[in-house]
């Protein structure tokens, strides 16, 4: 019961840190952070990859069983190429970073390794979710009166 309780409260703490980003505080600090056309890229892509990610939210984390790997953050990076979590098989942490620098409110980390993402051949087709749901969209409801 205790272990129950603590547990509860651990989760509470969690969703209360994290850091949900409103669409057009987002949309602004992306285009501050050069995100804009990078890479060909457009800042609706870029706002509709993290909708379908992660809902905006910096401390999203989803494991993919088959892949005994883990996505992390706000554009939900993968520890088998990206970054390093400590427990994924074959990993190579081309970002060089550790994973749980994806999760800080503060996104600059998670901005720097998603450009080293979309620099590889594939580009932002590296994301499913883009492929799934922003690709041949009209995606102009995302950038929608946020002034960028
Ligand atoms: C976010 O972190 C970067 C370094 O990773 C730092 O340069 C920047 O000032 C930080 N931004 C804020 C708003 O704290």
């Amino acid at each position: 019961m205790k272990a129950l309780l603590a547990l509860g409260l651990l989760l509470l703490s969690v969703t209360v840190n994290a850091k949900v980003f409103k669409r057009c505080a987002l949309a602004k600090l992306l285009k501050q952070d050069g995100m804009d056309g990078y890479k060909g890229v457009s800042l609706a892509d870029w706002l509709c990859l993290a909708h379908h990610e992660s809902n905006f939210n910096t401390k999203a984390t989803n494991y993919n069983s088959g892949g005994q790997s883990t996505d992390y953050g706000i554009f939900q990076i993968n520890s088998r190429y990206w970054c390093n979590d400590g427990k994924t098989p074959k990993a190579v942490n081309a970002c060089g970073i550790s994973c749980s620098a994806l999760l800080q409110d503060n996104i600059t980390q998670a901005i720097k390794c998603a450009k080293r993402v979309v620099r590889d051949p594939q580009g932002i087709r590296a994301w499913v979710a883009w492929k799934t749901h922003c690709q041949h969209q009209d995606l102009s409801k995302y950038v929608k009166n946020c002034g960028v």
